[in-house]
């Protein structure tokens, strides 16, 4: 019998359910040998913000952010190597032009004299938010920007330019009971609201895909579509914050009715099709450790609606970052970018990176932790509220801080609080907090760098936390509670006695 016929018979492309990776390593690091009391030391020095903690001493997995974090491939390591640091319209330049109307489509990357500027690189994502809201910002007071979730830098930027930043967050978000796939999706009756409401206050109108401050949740190709003819219908452009763009695009494809035979490629023009500009950070679906971009759609509402503001976002960027054939970049950064986002939309790397987060949160749930399901694309996020639910912690104790630096003194495993801490604020005024309505601890799992086995450990020692739950003190904020953008840089302590034992 011919092996090709034999071979029909035991259907191995699917019969198996533990798939290898479709990658090997190429090189590795070995990380240093630390103690609990050695990482303890280091981080009551540094006031228990895990961001001062020195990564060498991480003898766990470092999933405090996926952004950057992004072990490359060897063609990228190759591609670094073609890097042409020219000052102007390096080699680089012209292959990440190529790629990204590929990608997002050609009306992305004009740059033929006489047609508006339209592609502006950075060298990060809040550099991009910077250069856009600022251009915003001036065109006039009270002005609101909605979104499906803005992130913190997002947030941040729309905000320092004196605009109101609004989180229209799907009601799913918050039902731990629904098994929706889509809870990264905004709310379109809210934003028909606002818009009804105050439409001549909001100059655009923004969605995040994936929903990184919405628990990493995708959102559909339905509610892009829904929510860009909203934003057209009152001649508003809508702008994507397309940082997780290709993750967003798998889910889709998996999980969306009639999808599940596009090419991923096809997906994602189709949703960038519906748009008229992003803000994308390279750091994470360009599979890179640095690079931002924004881009605005040719014959889009966009630039319609503003047209001055092409020539004013270039001086930005020339007076900021560089010329606009490098931006903010090096020309090797450009030629590995270049690559990764072709490896970004292959079907094969997608499948086994969302997977792998899946897992992780399998893991995460048959060690009974509370966690946001169904789990999204870059992190799982653990959900504070369930966690301490029936102990003595209260929203002023900050328990996603005890647990982060209990995870990494303890356990060397390193997290990050995006809650009551991270998104609340304190008023001077009336001494008072106010809270978000999110409340988590995300794992965030870098791109090609951990192993199933290395997830599973940061499972089992959250577990052996949440065994103690009933012990763990909360913190006290010693330096930073008022400041913006505080869980960057305040410092705390334990409360001397443990919460639950009186
Ligand atoms: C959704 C989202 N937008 C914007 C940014 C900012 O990008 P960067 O870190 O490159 O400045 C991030 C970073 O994590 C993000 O997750």
């Amino acid at each position: 019998m011919e092996l090709t016929r034999l071979i029909r018979q035991f259907q191995p492309e699917t019969a198996r359910r533990i798939q290898p990776r479709p990658y090997i390593n190429h090189s590795v690091e070995f990380k240093g040998l630390f103690t609990a009391e050695e990482r303890a030391r280091v981080l009551d020095d540094v006031g228990l913000n895990v961001f001062y903690f020195p990564s060498e001493m991480i003898t766990g997995c470092d999933l405090l952010s996926d952004s950057g974090t992004t072990t490359m491939t060897n063609d990228q390591w190759a591609a670094l190597h073609q890097g042409d640091e020219a000052y102007g319209s390096n080699r680089g330049y012209f292959r990440l032009r190529e790629v990204i109307r590929e990608t997002f489509g050609e009306e992305y990357f004009s740059d033929a004299p006489g047609l508006a500027p339209n592609a502006f690189l950075f060298h990060q994502g809040r550099a991009c938010e910077d250069a856009l809201f600022s251009a915003l910002g001036r065109l006039g007071s009270g002005l609101v920007i909605p979104s499906n979730g803005h992130f913190d830098t997002t947030q941040a930027n729309i905000e320092g330019n004196r605009i109101a930043a609004v989180n229209l967050f799907s009601p799913e978000l918050q039902n731990p009971a629904s098994d929706g796939r889509f809870k990264g999706n905004m709310d379109t009756k809210r934003l028909r609201a606002l818009l009804e409401t105050s439409g001549g206050r909001v100059p655009v109108v923004y969605l995040t895909i994936t929903n990184n401050t919405g628990g990493g949740q995708p959102v559909s190709l339905a509610n892009v579509r829904e929510v860009s003819e909203i934003a057209h219908g009152y001649g508003l452009p809508l702008m994507l914050d397309a940082c997780r763009f290709a993750e967003n695009a798998w889910f889709i494809k998996q999980y969306e009715s009639g999808q599940q035979n596009r090419a991923i490629i096809d997906i994602v023009r189709e949703v960038f099709s519906h748009a008229d500009g992003f803000t994308i950070s390279f750091k994470k679906d360009g599979i890179v450790n640095m690079g931002g971009g924004l881009f605005f759609r040719q014959g889009g509402l966009f630039l319609k609606q503003y047209p001055h503001l092409a020539d004013e976002i270039t001086n930005h960027q020339i007076t900021k970052e560089g010329h606009p054939t490098y931006g903010g970049l090096s020309g090797r950064d450009i030629m590995a970018l270049a690559v990764g986002l072709g490896i970004a939309v292959k079907d094969a790397y997608l499948a086994w990176r969302i997977q792998q987060i899946e897992r992780f949160g399998r893991f995460m749930q048959e060690q009974g932790l509370p966690i946001l399901t169904p789990t999204g694309g870059h992190a799982v996020y653990l959900d504070m509220n369930r966690f301490f639910a029936g102990t003595r912690i209260r929203p002023e104790d900050f328990g996603g801080i005890s647990i982060t630096a209990l995870l990494l003194a303890g356990y060397g495993h390193r997290g990050c609080e995006l809650g009551h801490f991270a998104f609340g604020s304190y008023d001077p005024a009336t001494g008072k907090e106010a809270f978000p309505e999110v409340n988590f601890v995300r794992l965030a799992v870098p791109r090609l760098r951990y192993e199933d086995a290395d997830l599973a450990s940061v499972a089992e020692s959250l577990r052996l936390l949440y065994d103690e739950r009933d012990r763990i003190p909360g913190v006290e904020v010693t330096f930073g509670k008022e400041l913006a953008l505080r869980h960057f840089k305040a410092r705390f302590r334990f409360k001397e006695s443990a919460v639950g034992c009186s």
